[in-house]
């Protein structure tokens, strides 16, 4: 994935300008993804937002990285992500993307009382006012994204 990929998602006139970051596709990706969006977070003003986007892209690119490493004869060992203000003309808030190369989707799941996982986007639908996928038809792979907003 190299940057003409997203610099071409940008010029789509129905997706705004993003603020994309590449990353490996590696465990220690997570904390660069959340101080990334942090950041973000304080240059737009949304600090009280913070604390949920961080979480919602930690959950999201764990899993990029987990389908990432499943995938066989991975194209990339990278993933993307991406994050956009919402338009001033609605609720203030915040979308957080992020991509990977495996076209698999991901999946809610109803883990046990005991089971130690399977909540991740449990908990992102939980805190995001939306959730979903889609897969870009010329990268290939998918985008999974949640919506956060102030007042929800
Ligand atoms: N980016 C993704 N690509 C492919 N499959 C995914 C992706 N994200 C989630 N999934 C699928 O959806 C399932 C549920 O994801 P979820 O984050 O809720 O749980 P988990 O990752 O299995 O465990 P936990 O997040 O609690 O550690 C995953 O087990 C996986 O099968
Ligand atoms: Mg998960």
């Amino acid at each position: 994935m190299g940057s003409t990929r997203f610099s071409l998602l940008n010029s789509c006139a129905a997706i705004p300008p993003g603020n994309y970051l590449r990353l490996a596709a590696h465990p220690e990706s997570v904390a660069k993804a959340r101080a990334h969006v942090r950041g973000l977070m304080a240059a737009w003003g949304h600090e009280g937002l913070s604390e949920t986007a961080e979480f919602v892209v930690s959950e999201l690119s764990t899993n990029a990285i987990t389908a990432t490493e499943r995938t066989a004869d991975s194209p990339t060992e990278v993933i993307g992500l991406d994050a956009y203000r919402l338009p001033k003309s609605g609720p203030a808030g915040v979308v957080m993307s992020v991509w990977d190369c495996s076209r698999e989707p991901p999946r809610v799941l109803c883990p046990d009382e005991d089971a130690e996982g399977g909540r991740g986007l449990l908990l992102v639908a939980a805190l995001a006012q939306g959730w979903g996928y889609h897969r870009p038809v010329i990268f290939g792979g998918k985008v999974v994204y949640a919506t956060i907003t102030e007042a929800q």
